[in-house]
């Protein structure tokens, strides 16, 4: 297996509704939603591709870095790298049942423990969708981190002690979601917090409260003010509203907000190991891939995510010698252009 026969793989398993490109930056499938694509014109996920591409790196060599530590500690969990599987639900409506809901939770999972990161799942109107990820979870003696949509409060209580339960290091919640009909008209509505809300959530559980879909400064301290522990500045793949800004363009605003305060992720449109180090760069902690290995679950399983997660791994090794800087903890901004 490499990445040319997963491509080819998860090409052919999509039948159409993820084209697989060359350059997975949201043109192709714009507004195929649900599917693979951003919402609406498609902007919000190409401007995350674009903001990473008009991030540029010093290529310097005349240094005394000769090896790289890619390891680190987030959220007391100590990774092989700060690179973390993403939350993908909804299989069946998304992906054209090109996998089952099964299927792809245990890839993710699985391969990620693999490579020495940790996999996101994700929640959905269907109870299929958060149960597959908790199963898949269980199998890795709760090596996962369930993310929940923006439920009623008491509802994400009860399923993130359901993650305590099984072992999970910490749960999500992916408030940007918070507009999503297909849970409302399923009968579970979904909607914007309240800081209350938050406090509610964060003092009722007892494993750290992630909150994903954070893209501004406010909303940032909003969380931290709540005593949430981590936040992941995220637009959702471009999915949860059209017209947004590129990640990297408003996370150095929010690092700035927010820094030594709490822990800061970031996911969007990362396609590479340089990619994941600009992002260290302009502050994150640690990233999430989204898309990149959805393709690879698809196409290869849970071997396909260890082989592209160590694709990461050596790529990002590759940029942090030819930029000068040898710890994924200690990410200078100066190697930015
Ligand atoms: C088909 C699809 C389904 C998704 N489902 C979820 C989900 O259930 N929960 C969640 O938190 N995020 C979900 N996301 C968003 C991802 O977790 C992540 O934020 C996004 O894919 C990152 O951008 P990238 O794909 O460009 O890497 C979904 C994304 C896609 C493409």
């Amino acid at each position: 297996m490499d990445i040319n026969s997963i491509k080819t793989a998860a090409r052919k398993k999509f039948a159409g509704v993820c084209r697989v490109c060359p350059i997975c930056n949201g043109v192709a499938c714009a507004g195929e939603v649900p599917g693979m694509g951003g919402l609406g014109s498609g902007s919000a996920f190409y401007h995350n591709i674009q903001a990473l591409a008009d991030c540029r790196l010093n290529l310097r060599t005349v240094h005394s870095v000769k090896k790289t530590d890619l390891t680190c500690r987030v959220l007391g969990l100590d990774l092989a790298m700060p690179v973390i599987g993403a939350a993908i639900g909804g299989i069946a409506l998304n992906m054209n049942g090109a996998v089952t809901e099964e299927e792809y939770a245990k890839a993710i999972v699985n391969g990620c423990r693999k490579a020495g990161s940790i996999g996101m799942t994700g929640d959905g109107p269907q109870p299929v969708v958060f149960d597959s990820g908790m199963a898949a979870i269980a199998k890795e003696q709760g090596w996962g981190i369930p993310v929940i949509k923006p439920r009623d409060p008491e509802k994400i209580v009860e399923l993130a002690k359901q993650a305590a339960a099984a072992g999970c290091p910490a749960f999500g919640m992916d408030i940007d979601a918070a507009a999503l009909v297909n849970m409302t008209n399923a009968g579970q509505p979904v909607g914007p917090k309240t800081i209350e809300e938050l406090e509610f959530i964060k003092n009722h559980t007892t494993i750290p409260f992630i909150v994903k879909g954070i893209m501004t400064p406010d909303d940032a301290e909003a969380c931290w003010q709540a005593g949430v522990d981590a936040i992941v500045v995220s637009n959702h793949g471009g999915r949860a509203l059209d017209h947004t800004p590129g990640t990297a363009e408003v996370l150095p605003y929010i690092v700035e907000a927010v820094k030594g305060k709490m822990t800061v992720l970031v996911d969007g449109g990362i396609r590479s190991g340089a990619d994941v180090l600009k992002m260290l760069a302009l502050g994150a902690d640690a990233v999430l891939l989204g898309r990149t290995l959805a393709i690879a679950a698809v196409g290869g399983g849970a071997e396909g995510v260890e082989l592209v997660l160590n694709q990461y791994k050596a790529e990002l090794s590759a940029a942090m010698l030819l930029t000068g800087t040898d710890q994924v903890s200690d990410v200078p901004v100066e190697i930015l252009w």
